[in-house]
């Protein structure tokens, strides 16, 4: 070894003494986040059924109490099948769990067909107006063969508390 890689090796040493150790190996602090249906653009829901086999059916009740009724199909996420047909559900943060204003009424006798409400479901609903019993969220809901005939129900009012004015253009 020449003696001048000594001399650097030893000015090295000299120069981190008292300094605190470095950490050679870490281990990466994985951090939780929620993953949903909701990782979803929309556009699945701008494909028609591609038989009757999948079709499901679902009436939405708008503001007004005027009803419309939607041929969907298994795998369509309420929200953005509203968004195809124009029906005023907003969807302010485009399904990412961050708001209420996605929020529907599900007839009562279609609640117990859909699966629980994830705990960030539940706190975004804590801050919606008109809560009811019957409350979820639509950009939480997935069509099913089982939630054939559903109606869902848009309250009168939402909140926008994630990003005032922004409304999402359907695709
Ligand atoms: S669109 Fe924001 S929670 Fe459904």
């Amino acid at each position: 070894m020449s003696s001048i890689l000594r001399l650097a090796q030893r000015a090295t040493r000299l120069l981190t003494i008292g300094r605190p150790q470095i950490k050679k190996s870490f281990t990466p602090q994985i951090r939780q986040f929620t993953t949903t249906n909701l990782l979803k653009t929309g556009d699945f829901e701008y494909e028609d059924p591609k038989s009757e086999d999948e079709v499901v059916n679902i009436t939405y009740v708008l503001r007004d109490g005027t009803e419309r009724k939607i041929r969907g199909k298994v795998g369509d996420n309420v929200m953005f099948l509203a968004h195809r047909y124009d029906i005023e559900m907003e969807g302010a943060c485009e399904a990412s769990l961050a708001c209420s204003t996605c929020h529907v009424y599900v007839d009562p006798a279609f609640k117990d067909k859909l699966p629980e409400p994830l705990e960030e479901e539940d706190d975004m609903l804590d801050m919606a107006p008109a809560l009811k019993d019957n409350s979820r969220l639509g950009c939480q809901i997935v069509l099913s063969k089982e939630l054939d005939g559903i109606t869902v129900t848009l309250p009168t009012m939402t909140r926008n508390f994630y990003v005032d004015g922004h409304v999402p253009k359907p695709h």
